[in-house]
């Protein structure tokens, strides 16, 4: 099966006007002048603070401004960075596209506050990413968490189908909105166009995470995104695919029944007023180079990673899986640039084979679990980089005594909430050993990061599964997150 109806006419769009880069020219412009700053930033084009200014270079000091009348200002756009964003939502298929500072998570939490109202109803799956249940804190809204379908062979959560999506709003048909994932981390994707109008027969609005799907609007053969299949908004992470500078988003806005002045006010005031203009340049770039150039870029990197995972799976006791998975059940997409390997027949977990290629070869991946790896392919990437990472996986499982039967470890049932995620934030708490919680209700997050899926959330019964898998995350060195206690030997419980 492939990723798209190939016979289906290109989403892309590549107006001549995607030539050109606003924001950046105004930039620019603006340096040359050579103006006498009496503004913040106090370092002052870098006079300030030599340091980085000798390691970093001038002119990224030089571009690091605040707004100003010739470069705009992001809280109330009406020149450059107006047109900026209009450019990107033409490249990106949207009515209208917000730049984000404060990453996707900021997306994340302006779809939840723009839509929902407290008490409103949120259809989501249980894996999304901690943004997503820290937008129910902020938001009052309540989680009607829908099933999501596990593989137990390779131990990752895989897609929510449309029967447990549909099943959710005979459970609750006043749902307000429904919340997706598109791809998950691991490139994952159900069936979006008909879920999306599944949620249009029950008035839900659809809010989209595509934190990593920004580059699928830029080649056909990546899966479909949320503006083609008619979501109504969908943050995406430029910063993680499309090439602009770590922590810049873009919000795509999409919506018959949202406000987009609600969407704006919203925006305003969950970001920074000191909007970065090295971030924002950086998505005008991005921009730019996906819409005139992304398609033969994509393409490269999707030889790249096809070309990796032909490899990767040549080499004994690894499985590097990808378009497989497409079921026509639950999973109907993949994002092959995800270079997902499952490493367990080699006795190793991810987490271990993400330090030895780290220490023994000096590469780093994206992401580690108990059971896989997963390296990013990636418009940065070359046929060496490729190379180096299949040498080293190959030098290691070389190394390794392949094994007849792989323990795939489970992350637990998903826990019965007992209270909602706000109310569970704003009770009171009491820090309790981890191994006497059990029964107990939570009153905080605990993550592996990434991916970011919470264990546990705030308002929800720990129970021993829970308990006896963080211990299992802890024995692996995971990286864990969310608790006030770092280790989590503790961790916070609802009651005085
Ligand atoms: C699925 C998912 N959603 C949202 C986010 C948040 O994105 P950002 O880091 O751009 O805030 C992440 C980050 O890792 C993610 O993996």
């Amino acid at each position: 099966m492939t990723n798209r109806n190939t016979e289906a006419p290109s989403r892309i769009k590549t107006g001549a006007n995607q030539q050109r880069a606003p924001l950046f020219d105004a930039v620019r412009e603006h340096i040359e002048t050579q103006v006498v700053p009496f503004h913040v930033p106090a370092h002052k084009h870098g006079q300030g603070i030599p340091e980085m200014r000798d390691f970093i270079g001038e002119k990224a000091l030089l571009m690091d401004l605040n707004s100003m009348y010739d470069i705009d200002d992001l809280s109330n756009p009406i020149s450059v960075i107006d047109e900026a964003q209009h450019l990107a939502a033409e490249a990106f298929g949207a009515e209208h596209a917000y730049y984000l500072i404060n990453g996707t998570t900021s997306g994340i939490h302006t779809m939840m506050l723009s839509a929902l109202r407290q008490g409103d109803r949120i259809i989501m799956p249980r894996n999304a990413h901690k943004s997503a249940f820290s937008g129910l804190i902020l938001s009052g809204a309540v989680p009607i968490y829908a099933q999501v379908e596990m593989n137990g062979e390779l131990g990752i959560a895989t897609a929510t189908s449309y029967e447990s999506i549909l099943q959710c709003f005979h459970r609750a048909p006043q749902t307000t909105a429904l919340f997706l994932i598109n791809p998950s981390y691991y490139g994952i994707c159900g069936e979006l166009r008909r879920i999306v109008e599944l949620a249009r027969e029950w008035e839900a609005s659809v809010l989209v995470d595509e934190a990593h799907g920004g580059h699928m609007y830029f080649h056909d053969e990546l899966p479909m995104t949320a503006m083609e299949a008619g979501a109504d908004m969908a943050a995406i992470s430029t910063h993680k695919t499309c090439g602009s500078l770590t922590q810049s988003s873009i919000l795509l806005y999409n919506s018959k029944t949202i406000a987009r002045h609600k969407v704006s006010n919203t925006l305003n005031m969950m970001r920074s007023t000191s909007a970065s203009y090295l971030l924002m340049t950086s998505i005008d770039l991005a921009r730019k180079q996906m819409a005139t150039r992304g398609k033969d870029l994509l393409e490269q990197t999707l030889h790249l990673a096809r070309f990796a995972r032909d490899a990767i799976n040549q080499i004994e006791g690894l499985h590097s899986f990808g378009p497989e998975l497409i079921d026509g059940r639950t999973v109907f997409n993949f994002d092959e640039t995800k270079l997902n390997v499952h490493v367990r027949r080699l006795g190793l977990t991810g987490f271990e084979m993400e330090r030895r290629l780290r220490q023994e070869y000096n590469i780093q991946v994206e992401l580690s679990d108990l059971n896989n790896i997963m390296a990013m392919v990636t418009i940065g990437d070359t046929q060496d980089s490729i190379q180096r990472l299949i040498d080293a996986l190959k030098s290691i499982a070389n190394k390794c005594r392949i094994q007849k039967f792989r323990k795939v470890t489970l992350m637990p049932e998903m826990p019965e909430t007992i209270v909602i995620p706000r109310d569970a934030f704003y009770s009171h708490k009491k820090s309790v050993p981890l191994e006497k919680a059990v029964n107990e209700i939570s009153g905080e997050m605990v993550m592996s990061y990434p991916p970011g899926i919470p264990v546990i959330c705030p308002g929800e019964r720990i129970t021993r599964d829970i308990v006896d898998y963080i211990h299992i995350l802890k024995e692996h060195n995971s990286h864990l997150q969310g608790a006030a206690d770092p280790f989590v030997d503790h961790i916070q419980v609802l009651g005085f």
